[in-house]
């Protein structure tokens, strides 16, 4: 059921080294943003991929994963979201989308990821070698999630992040739907 995979994609930061994510499962990926809606059906969005170790290597000092333990946990692929300014200058919402479709995609498969806003966009276009005209708007990490998370209501403090129990369970808390509907 959907409700289930989306239940299932949460944000995984900690990652197992030994599985790797090659270049065609990131390709799939992608194509289920191709697929997604994006306003006046512009299309602006271009993607970046890194499943190659020294490339990704390149690419985790420049960004923040919270609570990430460095690179022992690294994430194995990336996809960098990149809006083409030739085509639009402006993105709206279409990077969340995609980013959402690629993410559920990556579940599916037994994948999981985080997006990520924090990055260091000048440098990471110099590093991959970005063209000027692509601007960074979203980072995808990915690999084979091994932390887990668990759905749980907002606490009476009203605390919406995440905290990692002893067990290193990840307990994310969300608003009712009550607290969501407000007509
Ligand atoms: C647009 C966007 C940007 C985000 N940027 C980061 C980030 O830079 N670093 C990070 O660790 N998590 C980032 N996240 C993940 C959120 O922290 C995460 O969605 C939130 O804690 C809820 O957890 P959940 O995704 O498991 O529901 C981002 C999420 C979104 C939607």
């Amino acid at each position: 059921m959907l409700r289930d995979l989306i239940a299932k994609n949460r944000s995984y930061r900690r990652f197992h080294q030994d599985v790797a994510v090659d270049e065609d499962t990131l390709r799939e990926l992608v194509d289920l943003a191709r697929l997604s809606a994006s306003a006046g059906n512009r299309q602006a969005l271009k993607f970046f991929l890194s499943a190659d170790p020294e490339k990704n290597a390149r690419i985790f000092p420049l960004i923040g994963l919270a609570g990430s333990p460095g690179e022992a946990e690294a994430p194995t692929a990336y996809i960098v979201i990149l809006g083409d300014t030739t085509i639009s200058r402006s993105f709206g919402c279409d990077h969340g989308i995609a980013a959402q479709s690629i993410l559920l995609g990556a579940a599916e498969k037994g994948l999981g990821g985080c997006m990520v806003g924090m990055v260091q966009r000048k440098k990471l276009s110099q590093v991959l070698g970005i063209p000027k005209h692509y601007e960074i708007l979203l980072l995808l990490a990915i690999g084979k999630p091994k932390e887990k998370a668990v759905i749980e209501p907002l606490g009476e403090d009203g605390v919406t992040s995440g905290w990692w129990d002893d067990a290193g369970i990840r307990h994310v808390p969300k608003r009712s739907l009550d607290e969501l509907i407000v007509g």
